[in-house]
């Protein structure tokens, strides 16, 4: 850099300060003398005079550089895009005709007087713009430019306000903000764990946490009351849209109390939540459905409630009508269920019907059946289906002219996992999910366990520590699957946003269960002794819930994926492009955690992201 691009040197700011951000300025500063400091957004000459958008967090503003104001206009020329820029100068009304309403500053420019380069800029390889499409490898490894597009800094805004938000609205329910170690042993929340060796004790290791649950129970034996914590969590899990290995909970837990009271804390945090980011209005006490029912009406446990389209019965008019796969269906104990498509007759094409069929097949059915009973495809299973049967169908549905059915057949855990993901598919293809209701329900009645497809035996369906039905618990040794958990999970739109339970706070009732899980005695002393042994000196009756707060905050700024709203973000394959973590480490430091790698990486055949030895 040459000349009167190069930057003002290390004390360029010298005594200036910002009056205003550029986004702040309205014609309520018109002759306002302003000092205003950003990046150069876009520089344009126009018969000279030059225009210059600088922009920060809280918006753009239009800078006019006259050819009198030397030396501001001479120095206005050697400006770029992202140049770091400090000005003076004054507010005015923008020539009426030429006001630009589409920005929120539109209607003002600000005359420059003086103008100091803070820092120079190299171009962008991410342009800073919201329409640019950039690569999200690029936009990651470049987080900090990609960071600087509006709705990114917006979402970083509200997410600020919800942390904000969640705090107030807790702290005035009498929770408390305690930490819990990160550094822990492993808890069963179903994930891999994270390890971390230890220098002290060479060969044993750390967890990461993966939720704080263990230490939170802990809290309320120590007398705590009420505990809340905005936690980061760490699961080795399979990535997805809304999935992250590193996220945070709003994590909850409360004293002398159960289901409702966690219920009605969430209710009213939630409520609070919407107000205060979004000005909505959100009405408690949200809809309850059972599991059950969830699983039965929309073949999924967290059912997106903003359009209809229930799954029904169609075992009582289908099952004797002459079919082998629906009488075979009944037969073996398992169910025939409809999906009524308004007006699908028309909207679903052939191969659209076969991809449904197909994505049905996919949890383990073999496929779908349609019937249009007044006219349109209908698969070939229609054949043998006579007009009084086919009108059945039409009643079952409550279905008209028009009206397309789905049939599934099968064991019922199959058919509901068919239903919902061709529920959702259908509604995606024809549009019908709107985006503005917010949909909050609470799934309740969640059974206890499930059997355990890796390990035999069971496994929890929430986690080892919630409480038993009471009046199920006569089946826990001999039928285990019957017995209904005290759980509750928080859905929004179709999103798990939230898990909770009442726990065990008796040490008999705790062990019951780790036996049903298959832990012996010893296995459990081994890795929940401290658990059991703190129940021995006065547990309170508890309960608690986590919230997912990425999840939480990506619906608040209306996004569709985890990655937007949190600020540096891991790629599908848990890697940090910004620092490129994961990263070898030196031999020295291998040395002293007591580790030797089976297969060493190859020098140079650096692991994603590359990078050598990481910092220390
Ligand atoms: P659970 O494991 O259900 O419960 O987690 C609670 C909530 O955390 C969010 N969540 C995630 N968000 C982003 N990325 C992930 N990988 C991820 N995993 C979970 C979800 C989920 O509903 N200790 C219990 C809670 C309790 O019983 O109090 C727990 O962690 O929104």
């Amino acid at each position: 850099m040459t000349g009167r691009n190069e930057a003002e040197g290390q004390d360029a700011l010298g005594d200036w300060r910002r009056t205003h951000g550029c986004g702040e300025l309205g014609p309520g500063h018109e002759g306002q003398e302003v000092t205003l400091m950003g990046w150069v957004h876009r520089v344009r000459d126009h018969g000279g005079v030059r225009f210059v958008d600088v922009r920060d967090r809280t918006g753009l503003v239009q800078v006019v550089f006259h050819p009198e104001r030397e030396p501001a206009f001479g120095r206005a020329a050697g400006l770029r895009a992202e140049f770091v820029v400090g000005l003076k100068g004054r507010v005015a009304l923008r020539p009426s005709g030429l006001e630009n309403l589409a920005l929120p500053t539109g209607r003002i420019e600000v005359h420059a007087d003086q103008l100091r380069v803070l820092a120079p800029a190299q171009p962008a390889p991410v342009a800073v713009d919201e329409g640019a499409q950039v690569e999200e490898e690029l936009r990651l490894k470049y987080r900090y430019l990609d960071l600087r597009r509006p709705s990114k800094l917006r979402a970083l805004d509200i997410r600020q306000k919800s942390t904000a938000a969640v705090r107030e609205y807790l702290s005035s329910q009498g929770f408390w903000e305690v930490d819990t170690p990160y550094l822990t042993r492993s808890t069963p929340e179903g994930a891999r764990d994270y390890l971390v060796p230890s220098r002290n004790s060479p060969g044993m290791f750390y967890a990461l946490a993966q939720s704080p649950q263990l230490f939170k129970q802990l809290l309320m034996v120590a007398g705590v009351d009420r505990y809340f914590q905005i936690v980061r969590c760490f699961r080795d899990e399979d990535l997805r849209a809304d999935r992250q290995p590193e996220f945070t909970q709003v994590d909850l837990e409360l004293s002398f109390g159960a289901e409702e009271d966690v219920m009605a804390v969430t209710e009213g945090l939630m409520a609070h939540l919407f107000r205060r980011v979004l000005g909505r209005e959100v009405r408690p006490p949200f809809p309850r459905l059972t599991y059950a029912q969830a699983m039965d009406q929309y073949g999924t446990d967290k059912p997106d409630l903003r359009f209809g389209m229930t799954v029904f019965d169609l075992g009582p008019v289908l099952g004797d009508a002459g079919v082998e796969v629906f009488r075979r269906a009944v037969a073996e104990g398992g169910v025939i269920r409809g999906l009524k498509v308004e007006g699908g007759a028309a909207k679903l094409s052939r191969s659209k019907l076969d991809e449904l069929s197909r994505l049905a097949g996919g949890s383990g059915l073999g496929g779908l059946s349609w019937l249009s009973p007044q006219g349109g495809p209908s698969s070939h299973l229609a054949r043998f289906l006579d007009a009084e049967t086919l009108a059945a169908v039409a009643r079952a549905g409550a279905g008209g002219p028009g009206d397309l059915f789905l049939v599934a057949a099968g064991p019922r855990p199959q058919v509901s996992a068919a239903m919902g993901r061709v529920r959702l598919e259908v509604a995606r293809l024809l549009d019908l999910i709107p985006d503005g209701p917010l949909e909050f329900l609470w799934v309740v009645e969640f059974p206890l366990l499930e059997p355990d497809p890796d390990r035999g035996g069971f496994r929890a369906v929430h986690h080892p520590f919630t409480a038993p039905r009471p009046e199920d618990l006569q089946w826990l040794q001999s039928d285990p699957l019957r017995v209904r958990a005290r759980g509750y999970d928080l859905v929004l739109n179709g999103v798990e946003l939230g898990s909770g339970s009442v726990r065990n706070h008796l040490r008999g009732v705790q062990e019951q269960v780790f036996l049903a899980l298959g832990l012996s005695p010893e296995e459990q002393e081994a890795q929940f002794g401290f658990l059991l042994e703190a129940m021995d000196y006065g547990a309170p009756p508890h309960a608690g819930i986590a919230l997912g707060f990425d999840r939480i905050v990506m619906l608040l700024a209306g996004e569709h994926s985890l990655r937007e709203v949190i600020a540096f973000p891991k790629t599908a394959t848990a890697a940090c492009l910004v620092s490129r973590a994961p990263a070898r480490v030196s031999p020295r430091q291998l040395e002293e955690l007591g580790l030797e790698l089976r297969r060493p990486t190859q020098a140079g055949a650096a692991p994603a992201g590359g990078g050598g030895p990481g910092p220390g």
